[in-house]
């Protein structure tokens, strides 16, 4: 692959900023995005801040440098928007963890459960759920829900036993993963603590070494007090409130470029050097400029099946 100087890179942000004000495009990026493509877009956020981006926006385009469930959620949310995502093939390994048959199967084996799926999901998934949820705010959904009824939580294995540790609330889960953040285990954590004794900790809770984190701080209070687990936008509040300087992340490596210019002054640390997710790095500004450029790819959701997972959708971006 060619490299790209910096002039290259400011001529191609130009020609994207200009093409995006022609469209009426509001370019959405998340947190785990290149740099580049941070820096050209309107937005950059959790997956949280994204549909409520796309939900409010008055632009006629949303652009979604992000991957395909993102694009989807947007689409459902705001379906007289036309929706672009840069590359039809950015994809996550936890939304493939379940589809609607085996969810459809599962529901069925649990007469009368509540189905709590979170935004790492396809449509069809979402349209049998009754709450979606991200990692910004699962704790208060499953709060939401009334104390009496069964929890049916997917698909993702490490925040859902986060989620039941911090509530109290013992669910049913589904055993899914991302390969990225099931990958960050206990042994990344001890070596960066002896590394960097003074750090904070920012944990994704889509993280394998999340929970035993988590039992670590309760033995602990000394690391209890400097270990917080938190979704990628709550890592940037943190990183910009709290009196620690120096700061071990345990999430997609992504996120350090957009910690970097939210807190200058503070050192950021990947707990582990391999968690990039080849998926959100499909999206290039090549791609973007031609996304723009010929309106493609184009993401749908078939109104019926939109209807259905609405509700969820929007309950999940109103319980902020
Ligand atoms: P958040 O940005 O919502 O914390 O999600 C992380 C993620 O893995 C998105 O795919
Ligand atoms: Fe999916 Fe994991 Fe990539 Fe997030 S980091 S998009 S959960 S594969």
């Amino acid at each position: 692959m060619a490299v790209m100087t910096a002039s290259m890179t400011d001529r191609l942000q130009d020609e994207i900023r200009s093409l995006a004000t022609e469209r009426k495009a509001v370019l959405l990026a998340h947190n785990y995005q290149v740099p580049e493509v941070q820096d050209v877009a309107d937005y950059v956020g959790d997956s949280l801040g994204l549909s409520q981006q796309a939900a409010a926006t008055e632009a006629n385009v949303i652009v979604f440098c992000g991957v395909h469930f993102m694009a989807e959620t947007a689409a459902v949310l705001a379906p007289e928007k036309t929706v672009l995502i840069p590359d039809l093939d950015a994809g996550c390994s936890l939304a493939a963890a379940i589809d609607a048959d085996a969810l459809a199967r599962w529901k069925d084996e649990n007469p009368g459960a509540v189905v709590v799926s979170y935004v790492n999901t396809t449509a069809e998934v979402k349209a049998l759920s009754d709450y979606c949820c991200t990692s910004g705010n699962a704790r208060q959904v499953i709060e939401a829900v009334p104390a009496d009824r069964q929890i049916l939580f997917l698909p993702d294995m490490f925040l859902g036993a986060y989620l039941e540790r911090v509530t109290g609330r013992k669910m049913k889960i589904w055993p899914g993963e991302c390969h990225v953040h099931a990958g960050i285990r206990p042994d990344d954590v001890a070596k960066t603590l002896d590394e960097h004794p003074d750090a904070e900790l920012l944990i994704h809770p889509e993280c394998g070494c999340a929970s035993q984190c988590m039992y670590a701080a309760t033995e602990s209070p000394a690391l209890g007090a400097r270990t917080h687990v938190l979704s990628t936008e709550g890592m940037v509040k943190r990183a910009r409130t709290s009196p620690r300087r120096e700061f071990m992340v345990a999430t997609e490596t992504g996120i350090l470029h957009r910690l970097g210019k939210e807190a200058p002054d503070a050192r950021f640390y990947a707990m582990s050097e391999r968690a990039v997710c080849r998926y959100m790095k499909m999206i290039t500004l090549e791609k973007l400029r031609d996304s723009l450029l010929e309106m493609r790819h184009r993401v749908t959701v078939e109104p019926e099946l939109a209807a259905r997972a609405r509700g969820a959708i929007r309950r999940m971006v109103e319980i902020a």
